[in-house]
């Protein structure tokens, strides 16, 4: 009974001082972040969170950090305490409708609390958040199986250098080195948006946490003339990494001519633009084709790579770009299918987020 107890007050010491270790930002104290010999006063240090508990090996790290990703950047996101991105909360997160309104607390990538929940079509199955997941297992959707499950960074992953295996060593060079000032070019991992190797994009340095049409993440994106065509510049291109044949490829998008005919999935990549005026798109959000107000519910890319917020669509060439993004968050949301609004439950309950879009059919 005794040794239980003192066994628990021990697991959750660790666990208490945690947050601590995540506020300072990269440019903090070094010990914040890093253990020189993963050794203090004789006892290990390096404290790794795998599927919501403490890794009690304590194992040294890659890059002599304490702590694995999701130690880091596990943590409830609130006004101010916004230096560290938390993607996945400890507390259910405030998610309404559609992760935009006023009092949400999940970010761009909306967050990972559902799947590692159990709800497993709420999001993507990561390594140490989630078991993998029971229908697809390593497979993704219109794509090939990946060596292991799906992890934050490297061969298996989203972020870092996805030719280097080992997730810390895929991301190396990139933490200290960013500046999101400016736009992100692709040229380097920490040139990179969101440390995504060779995605284009400018960040919103509050990670989109209750975003507005003046203050959101610039997504890059291209109007493409061929469905074989695929740019690993664009947010989409990078969902395309795994999920290719949703997004390029002979015969997988469109029917007859690329943006002519019939689509045989939905269109990404592609310019909303190229709608005749007589088009529902002309409407996109309410607007009425000439500087409609960009919707953070269903944000659309663009062409430009300048340091300057695009808060309204159909202002320049190639600016309401549809893509992935344009219905789905990367990490996870409470609905089906990573979707950033109920889609199954409408109409009756729901969201229709499509009518962002296709404003004839609300
Ligand atoms: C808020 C956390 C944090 C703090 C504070 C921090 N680092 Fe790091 N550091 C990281 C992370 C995460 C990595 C590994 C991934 C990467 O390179 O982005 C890293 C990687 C490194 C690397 C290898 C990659 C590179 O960029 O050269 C060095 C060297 C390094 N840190 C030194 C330091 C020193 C010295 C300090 C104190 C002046 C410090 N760090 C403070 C988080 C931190
Ligand atoms: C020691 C703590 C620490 C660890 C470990 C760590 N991060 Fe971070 N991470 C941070 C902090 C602090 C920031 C915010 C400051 C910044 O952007 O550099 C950040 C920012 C990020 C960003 C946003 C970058 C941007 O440009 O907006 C991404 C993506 C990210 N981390 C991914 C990862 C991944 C993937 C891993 C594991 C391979 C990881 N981090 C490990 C502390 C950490
Ligand atoms: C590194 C590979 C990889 C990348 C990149 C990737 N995915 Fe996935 N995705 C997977 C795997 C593996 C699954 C199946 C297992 C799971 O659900 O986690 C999946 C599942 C999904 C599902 C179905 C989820 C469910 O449980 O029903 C959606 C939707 C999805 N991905 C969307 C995206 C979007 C959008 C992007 C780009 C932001 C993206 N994926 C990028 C690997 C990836
Ligand atoms: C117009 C909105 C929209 C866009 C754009 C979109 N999706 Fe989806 N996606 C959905 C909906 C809705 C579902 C739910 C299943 C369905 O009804 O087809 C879904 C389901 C999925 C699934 C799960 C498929 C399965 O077998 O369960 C994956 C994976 C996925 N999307 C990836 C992507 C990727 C990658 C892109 C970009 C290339 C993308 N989606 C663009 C709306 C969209
Ligand atoms: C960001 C804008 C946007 C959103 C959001 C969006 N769509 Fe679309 N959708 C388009 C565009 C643009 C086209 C192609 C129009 C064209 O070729 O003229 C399209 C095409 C389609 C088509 C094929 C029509 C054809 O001509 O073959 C269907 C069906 C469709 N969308 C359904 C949906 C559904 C269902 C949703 C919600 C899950 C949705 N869309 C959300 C912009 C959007």
């Amino acid at each position: 009974m005794k040794t239980t107890k003192g066994l628990k007050k021990l697991v959750a010491l660790p666990l208490i001082l945690f947050p601590l270790v995540c506020y300072a930002k990269v440019t903090g104290q070094c010990g914040n972040c890093h253990t020189m010999h993963n050794s203090q006063g004789g006892a290990a240090v390096a404290q790794n969170m795998i599927d919501g508990s403490l890794d009690l090996s304590f194992t040294p790290n890659d890059a002599l950090l304490n702590t694995n990703c999701i130690g880091c950047h596990q943590g409830n996101n609130s006004v101010g305490g916004l230096t560290t991105p938390y993607v996945l909360q400890t507390s259910p997160p405030t998610y309404s409708n559609t992760g935009t309104e006023g009092t949400t607390t999940t970010l761009a990538g909306g967050n990972f609390y559902w799947v590692s929940s159990g709800l497993e079509a709420t999001g993507h199955n990561v390594n140490g958040i989630a078991i993998p997941d029971t229908r697809f297992g390593n497979i993704p959707p219109g794509g090939t199986a990946l060596g292991s499950q799906l992890t934050c960074a490297g061969v298996s992953g989203c972020h870092g250098d996805r030719t280097v295996s080992g997730e810390i060593k895929s991301m190396m060079k990139s933490h200290h080195a960013n500046d999101m000032t400016k736009w992100k070019d692709g040229s380097t991992l920490a040139k990179s948006y969101r440390f995504l190797y060779s995605v284009q994009g400018w960040e919103d340095q509050q990670y989109e946490y209750r975003p507005a049409s003046g203050h959101h993440n610039k997504y890059y994106g291209i109007d493409r003339t061929l469905e074989t065509q695929n740019d690993d510049s664009t947010i989409s291109s990078l969902c395309a990494k795994c999920h290719g044949d949703f997004h390029q490829g002979s015969g997988n998008i469109s029917s007859g001519t690329f943006g002519a005919g019939v689509w045989l999935r939905h269109p990404t990549d592609f310019d909303m633009g190229r709608a005749a005026s007589t088009d529902e798109y002309v409407s996109y959000n309410g607007g009425s084709g000439s500087n409609n107000v960009y919707s953070v519910i269903s944000p659309v890319a663009t062409a430009s790579n300048t340091e300057i917020i695009n808060s309204t669509v159909y202002t320049a060439a190639d600016d309401a770009i549809v893509m992935c993004l344009s219905c789905h968050r990367a990490h996870g949301t409470p609905y089906q299918g990573l979707l950033r609004w109920d889609y199954k439950s409408w109409p009756g309950g729901g969201f229709n987020g499509c009518a962002v879009c296709h404003t004839t059919k609300d």
